[in-house]
């Protein structure tokens, strides 16, 4: 156990725990081996991944273990024998698609009794959705909730082994240091710097399912930038539900702090964070934006709403005005940032005269892009309890015209790029024309630019010369490192 100098101490998982799970780890290598599996003809493992940024992360490190066990990916559950599910409980149209996939795997089950399903995340973090797998999905050989992912080794072992089915709810939240990772793009890399959250708007079921905010040690995140950059990583995002208020529980430093010793490691490449809650998104977090050149200039500030009297029901704790005051502040501090937002819509109560409220904000803001949802009850939340529940033909009807709006906005914004000329990482061959490649500058929308000879996961200097709503189009300026 770990402490400082406030004494507080997250719950660390212990590196005994660790250690004992590679060495099931180990185990379960020999145990795939003695089925007839081998060094040239590994078993297959498949992981579907609903939900945010810190669900990807956790699949990755899922993949880590899978890995370390001996399991390679495969590209469809059927060929797999390990079948990992990683589900989200943020709204409920995510669990429907999350139970819907799960549904699917029965036939495989059926097919070949030595495949192995678990289910892990936020959904079954909650005891009704655990029962429903425990019930209805008799197929599933365990389930652990998002305090128990580094107890996955145990878990395979236990199912290959024959023992029963497994539901594991971990009520510590651990932080579980040196878990392997597997990333699908070594030049892209998520790296979470806590978990939880504190802040219990009244919607939001992710305080129930990932428990209160726990900061990893500095050190250890310093550790895993190096060993990240080491192997290749350009593009780095901090995760957490709230990474403002990184460091709270343990003292002695902030994200700003944070972000200043990662960004003096050696090393060409840039960092994000995501994501940041208003109430604390503080003056030393905009200056180290405004200052150090290897942070994206990009804030996501998810606003929800621009009505007090809807903030005040969500329980965010500021105004529309005091939101203003720090897109204000951050305008200032760093005029050419992308500002992009959360944005429910159909909360409980919301009148057309609050949606309008929204609609003047994001008027207001100019947001380069919004990620909007039709508010969804989350069973436990207040939220779900309150009266003045909104019919989904009027949520509907103000979805659509907040999507008008702020494409409206994206589109002229986006063409404050054209003409200029940008570093871009290379991430991959577009997805809608082969004869192209998609790349990532500062803005957050993706570059399209025609093939000729630059080399995914390598920066390049793009002229912008179009742009529309979603999308900015390039032209190739030079080639990077002899490429
Ligand atoms: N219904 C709709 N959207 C929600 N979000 C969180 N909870 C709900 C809910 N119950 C949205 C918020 C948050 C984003 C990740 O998901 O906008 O910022
Ligand atoms: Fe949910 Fe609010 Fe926490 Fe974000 S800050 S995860 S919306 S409770």
């Amino acid at each position: 156990m770990t402490t400082n100098e406030h004494n507080i101490a997250p719950p660390y998982v212990e590196q005994a725990e660790i250690r004992r799970q590679c060495s099931l780890c180990d185990a379960i290598e020999q145990k795939l081996f003695s089925m007839g599996f081998s060094e040239a003809n590994r078993p297959g493992y498949f992981i579907q991944t609903f939900g945010c940024q810190q669900n990807e992360a956790d699949s990755e490190r899922m993949a880590g273990l899978a890995w370390r066990m001996g399991y390679r990916p495969v590209a469809t559950p059927a060929a797999a024998q390990l079948i990992l599910v990683n589900t989200c409980a943020i709204r409920e149209h995510a669990e429907k698609k999350a139970l819907s996939i799960i549904g699917t795997y029965k036939h495989i089950k059926e097919a070949s009794a030595h495949v192995i399903i678990g289910v892990g995340g936020c959904m079954v973090t909650q005891k009704h959705r655990a029962d429903q797998l425990k019930n209805s999905y008799p197929y599933v050989d365990f389930a652990f909730d998002t305090g128990a992912l580094h107890l996955l080794p145990e878990l395979i072992y236990h199912a290959m082994t024959g023992g029963r089915r497994q539901f594991v709810s971990s009520d510590t939240y651990a932080v579980a240091e040196g878990l392997p990772s597997h990333r699908e793009k070594p030049f892209k890399a998520w790296l979470s710097i806590m978990y939880g959250c504190n802040n219990f708007c009244s919607y939001c079921i992710v305080p129930y399912v990932r428990g209160r905010e726990r900061s990893r040690r500095p050190e250890a995140i310093l550790e895993e930038a190096r060993r990240l950059i080491a192997e290749g990583a350009k593009d780095i995002t901090l995760l957490g539900q709230n990474v403002n208020s990184y460091g709270k529980d343990i003292g002695s430093v902030d994200i700003a702090s944070l972000m200043r010793q990662i960004c003096a490691l050696p090393g060409d490449f840039r960092l994000r964070f995501m994501t940041s809650h208003p109430k604390d998104a503080s003056d030393a977090l905009i200056a180290a934006m405004a200052e150090e050149e290897k942070i994206v200039p990009h804030f996501h500030l998810p606003v929800q709403s621009g009505s007090d009297e809807v903030l005040r029901r969500m329980n965010r704790r500021y105004s529309a005005e005091q939101y203003l005051c720090i897109i204000e502040k951050l305008r200032r501090s760093v005029p050419d940032v992308s500002i992009t937002s959360d944005i429910i819509v159909g909360f409980p109560g919301e009148t057309q005269a609050d949606f309008q409220a929204t609609l003047d904000l994001i008027k207001a803001v100019r947001y380069d892009a919004i990620f909007s949802f039709i508010y969804s009850p989350r069973k436990g939340t207040p939220a779900a309890a309150m009266d003045g529940q909104i019919p989904k033909e009027i949520s509907s009807q103000r979805f659509q015209r907040l999507l008008s709006l702020q494409q409206e906005i994206s589109r002229e914004r986006n063409q404050r790029f054209v003409g200029r000329t940008v570093r871009a990482l290379c991430e991959e061959v577009s997805k809608t024309d082969p004869g192209k490649m998609t790349a990532r500058g500062d803005s957050p929308r993706p570059i399209h630019f025609a093939d000729t000879g630059a080399r995914i996961g390598e920066y390049c200097d793009l002229k912008i010369v179009s742009a529309d709503t979603f999308s900015l189009y390039g032209e190739l300026q030079e080639k990077k490192n002899g490429a």
